[in-house]
């Protein structure tokens, strides 16, 4: 029994694809990556979510005008409407600092995941761009008499964006989740199959959605308030009061179903990833967003002349959940992966070994047939692609090294061993140590003879070098 439990155990094991890393080491402080990743991700999705709970509410307000004739809620539509294409632009520019910081810490990861969801994953700029476009066409068609009398399909522009951009968090939830469940990769085929690797899934989405709908309901709540909006004049039956008013109950029932979904987030979560500090940061942020729906209730029973008092403090304290929330998800996707980015290292670690032994039989070979390599030739083989010259490739140019170096070719020796960080516009150079300290002499000698700084051998100076050696 124990014994076929134990085959089981290692055949799943066995059936996890375990690659090797990319032997770099990481363009910046790892945990500054990290800080980068949760903040930045978090901005990103609250930009998302104005653009989608944006659009639902355009399409909510402009349906009902169509259906009861009303002119607020036209009124109202349109204003949201001017809205949803500058959060687009956000969300999309804000993105770009998040995707960065996910794909070097978690290169691997993140690459298998778009690779096994391959067609999807990749439609989702096609979807976009499309979706962007709708949205447009939407937002500067609304006045068109045209439009005017065809609003139903005005409104059917909008709700065909709507689909796409209730699709695509979809798409993006599958593959996040995918990539942590190594174990999984094999039986994956394609995106379907990738949705079901576990429940969590939709629970994810219903989460996200929800948040939506309370960012964009706070949003409102503020937007609704601008001197520019102008309510007074612009609309005939409602009164500032009564749109913040409208906005903040959307807000509060979204939090409260949050308090449904949340946990069920939770619940879905394989257990790999679980644990105490997890639960505790999870906490501390459903602590955050009650006392949030007390005030949440306050501003929905305040008097008109007051309502909106409260509204920076619950910014504040959902800013805090949201960071908790933020947090959580890093701290369950670090222990998920514990067990394999373990594996994963000794299995980098074995790489490079390997790959310093062909290298070395390789350069033997070479150095046996020629009767030994010149510093150029050893350069070319260890160097040359990412160092020219005198043009920058992917890393500085010779012209710049040898100048730096003319007088201490040994300073291009103890680099090449064990390289610094100075210019922050190129990622780190990684060690040369493998290529060994005769080599490196005979390529620090040919980099400042090649650049046109070797001075000529002059008697004195061997006499100098002896002078120093013997004492
Ligand atoms: C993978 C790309 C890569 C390879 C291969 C590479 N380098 Fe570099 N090298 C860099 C980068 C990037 C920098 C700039 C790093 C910085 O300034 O932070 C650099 C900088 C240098 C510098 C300048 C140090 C200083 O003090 O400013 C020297 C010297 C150097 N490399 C020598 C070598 C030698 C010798 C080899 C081959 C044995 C080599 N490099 C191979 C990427 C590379």
């Amino acid at each position: 029994m124990t014994t076929s439990l134990f085959n089981l155990l290692a055949l799943a094991q066995a059936q996890t694809p375990v690659p090797h890393d990319i032997p770099l080491p990481l363009p910046a402080d790892r945990g500054l990556l990290v800080g980068v990743l949760i903040v930045m991700f978090l901005v990103h999705l609250l930009f998302v979510n104005l653009m989608l709970g944006g659009t639902l509410l355009t399409a909510f307000f402009q349906g009902r005008s169509i259906f009861t004739g009303s002119k607020d809620d036209d009124r109202l539509a349109y204003e949201i409407a001017k809205t949803i294409t500058v959060s687009k632009s956000l969300a999309v520019v804000m993105a770009v600092a998040p995707l960065l910081a996910i794909n070097v810490i978690y290169t691997v990861y993140f690459y298998t995941a778009n690779a096994l969801t391959g067609y999807v994953w990749i439609s989702i700029v096609p979807a976009i761009i499309i979706a962007f476009l709708l949205l447009y066409l939407h937002k500067y068609t609304w006045h068109y008499d045209f439009m005017q009398r065809h609003r139903k399909l005005h409104l059917s522009i909008l709700l065909i964006a709507l689909a796409i951009l209730l699709f695509i968090p979809f798409v993006f939830l599958t593959n996040i989740n995918l990539m942590l469940f190594p174990d999984k990769w094999a039986q994956v085929k394609g995106f379907f199959s990738a949705m079901f690797i576990n429940s969590n899934v939709l629970p994810r989405f219903l989460h996200f959605f929800m948040a939506s709908l309370i960012n964009t309901g706070l949003f409102m709540v503020w937007y609704v308030g601008r001197p520019s909006m102008d309510v007074a004049n612009k609309f005939t039956q409602v009164t500032t009061a009564d749109l913040k008013r409208r906005f903040y109950r959307l807000a509060t029932v979204s939090t409260l179903f949050q308090f449904i979904v949340g946990p069920l987030v939770l619940f879905t979560l394989p257990s790999v990833g679980l644990s105490m500090g997890l639960y505790v940061t999870i906490g501390v942020g459903v602590l955050f967003a009650l006392l949030a729906l007390m005030l949440l209730s306050k501003e929905i029973n305040a008097e008109d002349a007051v309502i909106g008092s409260y509204f920076k403090p619950i910014i504040l304290l959902l800013s805090v959940t949201v960071l908790c929330m933020g947090t959580g998800r890093h701290m369950f996707r670090e222990k998920a992966l514990v067990g394999h980015s373990y594996d994963m290292r000794k299995k980098t670690a074995a790489y490079v070994v390997a790959r310093d032994a062909a290298y070395e039989l390789w350069l033997l070979e070479q150095e046996a047939g020629g009767g030994g390599l010149d510093g150029k030739s050893l350069f070319t083989a260890a160097c040359a692609t990412c160092h020219a010259l005198d043009k920058i490739l992917a890393a500085p140019a010779l012209i710049e090294v040898g100048e730096l170096y003319k007088d201490n070719p040994q300073g291009i020796v103890d680099w090449a061993k064990k390289p610094g960080r100075k210019r922050l516009e190129f990622a780190p150079m990684p060690t040369m140590a493998h290529i060994g300290e005769e080599r490196l002499t005979a390529i620090a000698r040919y980099i400042i003879e090649a650049t046109g700084h070797a001075k000529p051998q002059s008697p004195t100076q061997d006499v100098e070098t002896k002078v120093i050696n013997s004492q």
